[in-house]
């Protein structure tokens, strides 16, 4: 099997010790997700370009910005431009999809798709195999530290099958509610990306977590 990317979401960090956090979880993983939320498309404000511009300068991490916003085509080049590696969107966001794919890619990063749990699976479908990561969210989208949502594992076969289908390498990811428990069913489902926030900072050694959670991820 290939190794599960873990990825933590600095939403559960400690934003006032923000580069020493990320410091802690680099020695573990090479990938950080950054959520991004407006207060409209989701009922909470967190990161704007600012701060990803900041901790740039502190990490050479693979940036994963998760932008949970209504208007996420105005903010591809300002996160680009900050410092972002890869850009995920909404499909209930845009009119086109294959527009907001293609708009990521001219700016040399790597596009993702998510779906929000009560959207049906099947809108993401025609994407999947176009980018190069389709994030199933595991929760409804806005707030850190809630239960896994178990309907998620059939959304995340089913999207499994359309990238094996279309012979892609898309990636899978998943988003909330991910925790030693959880983490061997997604992978077993298909996903092999896995983002935590709570599971990550909630133990004060930030690495140790990680790591343990890819070993249950692979078990
Ligand atoms: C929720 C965010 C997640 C969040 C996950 O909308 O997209 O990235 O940080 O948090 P946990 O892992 O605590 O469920
Ligand atoms: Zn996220």
């Amino acid at each position: 099997m290939n190794d599960v990317v873990i990825a933590p979401s600095i939403l559960a960090a400690d934003c006032g010790r923000l580069n020493e956090e990320i410091k802690e979880v680099e020695k573990e993983t090479s990938f950080l997700h950054i959520d991004v939320m407006d207060g409209h498309y989701v009922p909470n404000l967190t990161f704007g370009v600012p701060i990803v511009e900041s901790i740039r300068k502190a990490t050479n991490m693979v940036f994963d910005v998760h932008l949970m916003v209504t208007n996420p085509m105005d903010f591809f080049k300002p996160f680009a431009d900050a410092g972002a590696d890869m850009l995920t969107f909404h499909v209930e966001t845009v009119e086109d999809p294959d527009e907001a794919i293609e708009a990521i890619r001219k700016l040399g990063k790597r596009a993702g798709i998510s779906i929000h749990p009560d959207t049906p699976i099947e809108k993401v479908f025609p994407y999947a195999a176009k980018c190069d990561l389709v994030l199933v969210m595991t929760v409804r989208p806005g707030f850190g530290g809630q239960h896994f949502m178990e309907s998620s594992i059939d959304r995340i076969k089913a999207v499994r099958k359309v990238i094996d289908d279309a012979k892609a390498d898309t990636i899978i990811s998943v988003d909330g509610g991910i925790c030693k428990e959880t983490a061997p069913r997604v992978v077993s489902a298909g996903a092999g990306y896995l983002v935590a926030g709570s599971a990550v900072f909630s133990n004060k050694d930030h690495a140790a977590a990680i790591k343990e959670l890819r070993t249950c991820a692979m078990s």
